[in-house]
């Protein structure tokens, strides 16, 4: 069994083959925390890594103690993992143990999303209760450990089983506790088409955090940080990853302190939340999933990605390999009729695409970003025949349909503001901020979400539509909601995401069949909570190749490759300027869910069939790029940041493909090797080069090596300064690898 509770100790142990996690009721009915790391043996206890005895609690503070859910108030001087007040104004609580349960496979959680278990047999869950006497509070809160990756999923539910109200001010979905405090934190920060870059800080005495008071995760940080060594690098050393499977406001926050231990907590962000629990009612807090690799970033994010790709996204498209889509977006904006829709989409499926998504603009009137957001219906200027009409011709050429949709979302232009203007939210007497002109609809109204809910079902039961891609392109302010009474506002924001995830539940179930992409001016709300409802996430308005390694490397500290949409888009670049090659912006791009967004029809004869090679490159490659392990060799946030390097390699390791990239030519440069990881030591590899002939080494063209000779020596992407192919900027270097069956049996 992966969960032992040895009753003589007090001491839960969770564990599987790589990781340990173990904990104990200490004398004063507190949680200790243990261990969380390499796996220990689990027929024996660890009490000895915890405080000793009653002692460590009197008389003196419990400062130095590692412990799973800390208050405020009782000698803990940390940040604490919850705050609640009671009748009588006060914040003290003592939540001792109060009984426990061990259940097989994982509970779901109610209207949240989560990994789950398919089997039984893949997790194991205990639930632990710790409760406070006076009070009446009962917090429950839930490990469960996976069969198959090194983490452990950990959640919060708070109960009044008391007399009187209680007001949750802030309740943390993960504490955890570790021994010293030599650790670096890793986040994902940046902005508006430069999102989740690497940023790297030491953990100080103090707190260090980052957080989100957007109602949405937000492009500026991501709800996930990593603890690691200094010295741990990509394939080796320790580190700890925390990650919330949640779309709003988030709090990740590390803490070292003077007695040289570490926090790490996440959850929902305290800032603007207090949620009030009536005797008998019940708080579910989302998911923090953490995750230990003895083996550096590339195991911590690995792990992740199995996790993710395999146990949190659902339905039929989980498993599906994508299609290659083309946009119509930056080729048309709003620009466009049936015609021109369907000319884009007759050269998109001459060179191979398989998906055409009509986006924004082919509803109500809106020709422009200022009206209709909440009309649902088609544009008859634009589409005369209606989505319908749209989607048999596009059928006609074999291809299929996507829809963008905006749901969230009205335009105070717009049918929908002026017979329900109390369906945006905002604070009655006061003006209400618009960005890019509209405004966000209260999704904590139950009638807000049955509406959207038929007006939708209507829109995507009227053609055959496999693919949406929900957007969401405006963050809160003045979040209020009038349906909500004013002791209750505090409850607006986490009731706005619950009212989201309840219509992309509603969506998915009636609609199976359809893939859908989360989107939020980019990738504004990438986070895990969304791979829940949409199997894939539009991770950055971004396009440029260059912008692009920085942004997905970054991305894929914690996103598995099916997750992250990557376009070829024109030239200049639309969003930097930047001119570089179909090659090079094709290349970066393979590295994701592949597709084009530009207008087709203006393909030169040259670029039509460079374009289709570049869909059969990835469409014959497609289960590796979208499923294999990938494995980043060169960051583009180290060094010169001239360089950038990653693979994906099959889970048999008998297929990968390689990505190198240069961002400037440099005059006179020595040879660059760069050694591959994750191959099969013992095998042959078959090595080709894309596009043909552009192998770098003239041996290496179809040329035969050995797994150990690629990991140990490497591969040359930069042949030195007599290089004979014309110098340039943005160069990629893409290596298709393959084992050599006949070799590899000698
Ligand atoms: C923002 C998205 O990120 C874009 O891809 C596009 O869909 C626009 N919104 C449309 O308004």
């Amino acid at each position: 069994m992966p969960i032992r509770w040895d009753a003589e100790a007090r001491e839960a142990h969770l564990h599987n083959d790589r990781v340990s996690y173990i904990f104990r009721v200490l004398d004063t009915g507190w949680l200790g925390h243990l261990h969380f790391g390499p796996r220990l043996d689990p027929s024996r206890t660890y009490g000895h890594l915890g405080p000793q005895g009653a002692g460590a609690f009197h008389n003196r503070p419990a400062d130095p103690a590692l412990l799973e859910y800390a208050v405020a108030e009782r000698g803990d001087f940390r940040m604490p993992a919850c705050v609640v007040e009671q009748a009588d104004g006060s914040t003290v609580l003592d939540l001792v143990y109060a009984g426990h349960r061990i259940i097989r496979g994982k509970p779901a959680l109610p209207g949240l999303p989560a990994t789950y278990a398919e089997t039984d047999d893949e997790a194991e869950t205990v639930e632990v209760d710790i409760a406070d006497g006076p009070s009446g509070l009962t917090v429950t809160l839930a490990y469960s450990i996976f069969r198959d990756v090194p983490c452990v999923a950990r959640n919060v539910r708070f109960r009044n089983d008391g007399a009187t109200t209680l007001r949750v001010r802030s309740a943390m979905s993960s504490s955890l506790d570790l021994p010293d405090d030599d650790w670096e934190m890793v986040q994902l920060s940046g902005a508006w088409a430069r999102e989740r870059h690497v940023v790297t800080r030491p953990l100080a005495p103090g707190r260090v955090s980052v957080s989100s008071a957007r109602g949405a995760s937000g492009a500026e940080h991501n709800p996930f940080v990593v603890l690691k060594r200094p010295a741990t690098t990509e394939a080796a050393g320790e580190a700890y990853g925390v990650s919330l499977v949640y779309s709003g406001d988030f709090l990740a926050e590390a803490e070292g302190d003077s007695f040289g231990t570490a926090r790490v907590r996440i959850g929902v962000d305290p800032e603007n939340f207090t949620w009030t629990l009536e005797p008998g009612a019940e708080l579910v807090l989302p998911e923090a999933i953490l995750a230990y690799a003895a083996d550096g970033l590339g195991e911590l994010s690995d792990a992740y990605h199995r996790l993710y790709r395999d146990r949190l996204v659902r339905g039929r498209w989980r498993d599906a390999l994508r299609p290659v889509l083309v946009n119509n977006w930056e080729g048309t904006y709003f620009d466009f009729d049936e015609d021109r829709l369907v000319a884009m989409a007759s050269v998109a499926r001459d060179v191979g695409i398989e998906l055409f998504v009509l986006d924004d603009g082919w509803f109500g009137e809106r020709d422009l970003d200022d009206s209709s957001l909440g009309d649902w219906t088609v544009d008859r200027r634009k589409l005369p025949n209606g989505l319908d009409g749209l989607a048999r011709r596009i059928e006609g050429l074999g291809m299929s349909l996507g829809l963008w949709i905006e749901p969230e979302m009205v335009s105070p232009r717009s049918r929908l503001f002026a017979a329900h203007p109390e369906w945006a939210i905002g604070v009655p007497g006061r003006p209400r901020t618009e960005i890019r002109n509209q405004l966000v609809l209260d999704m904590s109204r139950p009638e807000v979400v049955d509406h959207l809910f038929a007006v939708l079902s209507d829109v995507l039961g009227s053609a055959p539509i496999t693919y949406v891609k929900w957007d969401m392109n405006r963050n809160m302010t003045e979040a209020y909601s009038g349906a909500l009474p004013p002791d209750r506002q505090g409850e607006f924001r986490h009731r706005y995401i619950l009212g989201v995830y309840d219509l992309y539940a509603r969506l998915n179930a009636a609609f199976p069949q359809i893939l859908f992409e989360s989107c939020a001016s980019g990738g504004g709300r990438f986070d895990p909570g969304m791979l829940a409802y949409a199997p894939q996430t539009w991770t950055s308005d971004d396009t440029d190749a260059v912008e692009r390694l920085a942004i997905q490397w970054g991305t894929s500290l914690v996103y598995p490759l099916s997750a992250i949409g990557a376009h070829v888009s024109a030239v200049p670049n639309h969003q930097v300027g930047r001119v570089t090659s179909l090659t090079m912006r094709a290349a970066v791009a393979f590295f994701g869910v592949f597709g084009y967004e530009l207008d087709t029809t203006v393909f030169t004869d040259d670029e039509r069939r460079e374009v289709a090679d570049q869909v059969a490159f990835y469409v014959a490659h497609r289960d590796v790029l979208q499923r294999g392990r990938f494995v980043r060799l060169k960051s583009p946030f180290e060094g010169d940041r001239n360089e950038t390097a990653w693979m994906a390699v099959s889970d048999d390791r008998r297929h990968a493909v390689v990505g190198a990239y240069r961002v400037l030519d440099r005059p006179y440069a020595g040879p660059v090797r760069l050694p591959l990881r994750g191959l099969d030591p013992d095998a042959v590899y078959r090595v080709t080069a894309w596009p043909a002939g552009t192998a770098p080494h003239g041996e290496l063209e179809g040329g035969l090596r050995g797994g150990d000779d690629l990991m140990a020596t490497g591969v040359v992407v930069r042949p030195g300064p007599f290089d004979p192919r014309p110098h340039g900027d943005f160069q990629a270097l893409v290596l298709a690898l393959d084992v050599v069956e006949e070799v590899a049996a000698g």
